[in-house]
């Protein structure tokens, strides 16, 4: 089965119409409606993508026939696939990410996965300080200091953007969702600077002040685009730390 990482750049995809319906016809029907009641065909488009990715994957790399995939949601949103399956192939762990010109997807055989792209852009309605002063509470003093380090004002914005993407990678590889202490985990980027394409894994992670045993890849698809990618051993998680706890 191996590692999966892939990215469609789906701000570039024009489908004509019946390219359209067709792609809608090969998702579940509430995955339909669901991506129907988009208000922007952008949002849409990323998140159809984003469905379509995973189906590839499963039927690619599991031999699941198309129609036969049953994907379900976790009660934070996270899907995953719920058909029966032998048992190499039921610690099968993918994650999808959508943001900026491009879904992504990364899936691994054994470990807990979670993905996030980020695209760096201005803030739409106030200056970078004063976003970042709106932001405050999503990094730790640690963090901040690191991104204020950064030359010009861009740079900041990149750098905040890049452990955006890092945070959201950790939640979504341990599926929580939105109500968590951002304040307790806080990432030591390492390198300072990424060229484009190349894969960096010497970031690290703490979690209430303790190093993670956590592997983060890291990627700069373009100018403007962070890709996280999580990895974690599944039964070392669940075991040092419940999801009640969390
Ligand atoms: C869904 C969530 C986990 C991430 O959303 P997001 O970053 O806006 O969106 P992404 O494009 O990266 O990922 C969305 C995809 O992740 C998957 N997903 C949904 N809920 C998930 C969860 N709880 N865990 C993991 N993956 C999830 C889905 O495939 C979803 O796409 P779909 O709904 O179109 O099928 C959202 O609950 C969230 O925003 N959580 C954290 C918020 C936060 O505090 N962020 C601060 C970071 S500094």
């Amino acid at each position: 089965m191996g590692s999966v990482r892939w990215a469609f750049p789906c701000a570039a995809w024009r489908p004509r119409r019946e390219e359209w319906l067709l792609a809608a016809r090969l998702v579940q029907p509430e995955e339909k409606d669901r991506i129907g009641q988009f208000v922007f065909a952008r949002d849409a488009k990323a998140a159809l993508a984003g469905r379509l990715l995973i189906r590839k994957l499963i039927a690619e790399k599991l031999h699941i026939p198309w129609n036969e995939i049953c994907l379900q949601r976790t009660s934070k949103g996270k899907p995953f696939l719920a058909n029966n399956m032998s048992s190499t192939c039921s610690n099968y762990n993918f994650n999808v990410s959508h943001q900026g010109d491009y879904a992504v997807l990364a899936a691994e055989p054994e470990l807990q996965v979670g993905i996030d792209i980020m695209k760096t852009s201005l803030p739409g309605s106030s200056s970078i300080p004063n976003f970042f002063r709106i932001m405050k509470r999503q990094f730790t003093e640690a963090e901040w200091g690191v991104i204020k380090s950064m030359n010009n004002e861009w740079m900041q914005l990149d750098m905040f953007y890049r452990h955006w993407a890092l945070k959201e990678s950790f939640l979504k590889a341990i599926g929580v969702g939105i109500g968590f202490n951002l304040q307790r985990i806080e990432f030591n980027v390492s390198p300072l600077q990424l060229e484009i394409g190349k894969v960096y894994q010497e970031t690290k992670l703490l979690l209430d002040g303790d190093e993670e045993e956590w592997t983060f890849e890291e990627t700069r698809l373009d100018d403007n685009h962070h890709v996280a990618v999580a990895l974690g051993k599944q039964e070392e998680y669940r075991q040092n730390h419940s999801h009640d706890s969390l």
